[in-house]
């Protein structure tokens, strides 16, 4: 694979990007009545409008060459057929398996030969079924607590990837919901997370899911035990009514059963070829089968598979992973971005921008390539944003006059799942607003014809003029779609996950591993194993040092 900046269509784009410098997009706008129409792609309802980029045709094609000429087409193959792409790890990376609704086979190259490949389509659907079986049996009353009672309530442990995708579903999709399942997240090992979930609940009608590949994390691990007391505590310690509370799910069978939970009848399994930030349609997806019914999750799997086959088959500049994907390098790469917002205008989706944060930051914040080469330009940007019109009371401004370029994706439903009066087209007007307004922006000449009347010295006139006016120019992607369901949402989510894909084998990195997160997890349990054993800290850095003893003067021995 030749190294992104060593490619000739990186040096075209470079070239090109001198000359499109001064270019507005308002300019282009007008000299081409019929931009809209060049720079939008549509999926069934679903209309994806990025013709407020900055760009032209030529910008097109040179990222489409640069798409092609870094062996874009290939590492899409590699990934989809099982070929091991996660190299640092020695993994497939296959989670399109776990939506696969072709009926057909999904093979795994083998870690010995590579000429071997298994089809891993009989095991997923092994678990789909289990899922089946087991919301079915919850929410018929088949499968109840200890004391008999209906399990109503859903409480998932997990943190990062098994915690994140089911908790943005599940808020996402709301209104598809069973009435009477309750899904609650624990995450955080700060105390007051678990502690102010399960104050609110009956632990006789509670079912708790400890999510985790590992079952090591150790966020997970201390709120699983906490639970586990909790539990215990209100049934009298009868170990007993462990098995009907808790289920697991996890690649490590071993702990699952360690913990006491039963792996037979109460673990869901998946594979090391799941990431955790793709483990959403697997049985880390166990709250939102439990939470929505098992026909609202295979929805949901349908909609992202309708777009793994539109990633794998399209060509690339009718491809809306790939055009997303080139878009972001064009700003990331040539026009100094530094960031990309996330901005909904659904309520529905408030936890979009934290979920699409670990998908992209875990899998593209690297420094150095697949062969270890330090990288010598900008990889994965840092994901941001929450709802409109929350966030244009909050941090538009910068976005609008700061000196940052900061390219946006406005996503909206045309149909609103609660109708009340107005508010949906307010929604929406406020939506295309910003969008035009970016783009647009207001002129110096603009700001002084509408203040020539009012009265001010020539200082305050100069200092008006200059503070009202936008340079505008500020590129956004729209996304419009009929409503938020379960097929659409899977589309969405999928769109993303492939546009991450698209960029990282662009840059060259490992989208799949996050050696990163390693280094501050193996430092906190040495400073745990300090702070309690009591003795003076000297081991660290003054500062840390002295950290460690202001907390300790809390704690006295
Ligand atoms: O933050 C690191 C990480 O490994 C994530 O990639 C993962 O989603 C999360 O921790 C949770 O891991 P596990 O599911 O093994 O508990």
């Amino acid at each position: 694979m030749t190294r992104f900046n060593q490619t000739k269509a990186y040096r075209n784009l470079q070239e090109h990007c001198k000359k499109t410098d001064s270019i507005h997009m308002k300019d282009l706008f007008s000299e081409d009545p019929t931009r809209f129409q060049k720079f939008q792609l549509s999926f069934d309802d679903l209309l994806f409008d990025f013709s407020k980029n900055r760009i032209d045709e030529t910008t097109l094609s040179l990222l489409m060459d640069l798409a092609e000429e870094t062996g874009l087409k290939d590492r899409i193959e590699a990934m989809f057929s099982g070929q091991r792409i996660n190299r640092t790890e020695d993994r497939a990376v296959l989670h399109t398996a776990l939506r696969n609704r072709s009926g057909t086979p999904v093979y795994l190259q083998s870690e010995t030969d590579s000429s071997v490949h298994t089809d891993v389509m009989p095991d997923v659907l092994k678990v789909l079924h289990q899922m089946r079986d087991f919301t079915k049996q919850i929410h018929s009353g088949i499968r109840r607590g200890y004391t008999g009672k209906k399990l109503t309530n859903v409480v998932n442990i997990g943190i990062g990837g098994s915690d994140l995708g089911p908790k943005m579903v599940t808020a996402a999709l709301k209104p598809f919901a069973r009435s009477k399942m309750r899904a609650y997240f624990v995450s955080n090992v700060d105390p007051t997370d678990i502690t102010e979930t399960l104050s609110q609940l009956d632990p006789e009608s509670t079912l708790i899911i400890i999510a985790s590949k590992t079952f090591t994390t150790q966020e997970t691990m201390m709120n699983a035990g906490t639970a586990k007391q909790w539990l215990l505590g209100a049934f009298g310690n009868e170990e007993a009514s462990i098995a009907k509370h808790f289920i697991a799910v996890s690649t490590n069978r071993q702990a699952v059963q360690d913990f006491g939970i039963d792996p037979e009848s109460s673990m869901f399994g998946f594979w090391d070829w799941v990431g955790g930030r793709y483990s959403l349609w697997s049985a880390i997806g166990m709250p939102i089968a439990l939470n929505l019914g098992m026909v609202h999750f295979e929805d949901l799997l349908q909609g992202a598979h309708d777009v793994d086959c539109h990633f794998r088959e399209t060509p690339f500049r009718e491809n809306i992973p790939v055009v997303m994907a080139l878009l972001g390098i064009w700003y990331h790469n040539f026009l100094g971005a530094q960031s990309h917002a996330i901005l909904p205008y659904d309520q529905y989706l408030l936890h979009l921008s934290s979920y699409l944060q670990q998908a992209d930051m875990e899998s593209n914040g690297k420094s150095v390539d697949g062969d270890g080469n330090t990288l010598n330009y900008d990889s994965g940007p840092i994901i941001w944003g929450q709802p409109g019109t929350n966030g244009q009371h909050a941090f538009y401004q910068l976005i609008h006059q700061g000196t940052r370029l900061i390219p946006c994706d406005f996503l909206a439903p045309a149909l609103p799942q609660n109708p009340s009066g107005n508010h949906h087209q307010t929604l929406i007007g406020n939506f295309l607003a910003q969008t035009e307004a970016l783009m647009k922006g207001k002129t110096t000449e603009e700001v002084a014809e509408e203040l020539k009347n009012e009265e001010m010295d020539s200082t305050q006139r100069k200092l008006l003029i200059a503070s009202k006016t936008f340079e505008g120019n500020r590129p956004t992607n729209s996304f419009l779609y009929k409503e938020l369901n379960p097929r659409t949402l899977g589309r969405l989510i999928a769109f993303y996950e492939h546009k991450i894909f698209v960029q990282g084998s662009i840059w060259g990195v490992n989208s799949y591993d996050q050696m990163g997160v390693e280094l501050g997890k193996q430092m906190a349990k040495t400073i745990n194993r300090e702070l309690a054993s009591g003795k003076e800290a000297h081991a660290h850095d003054s500062s840390t040092n002295g950290l460690i003893e202001h907390y300790r003067s809390f704690h006295p021995a």
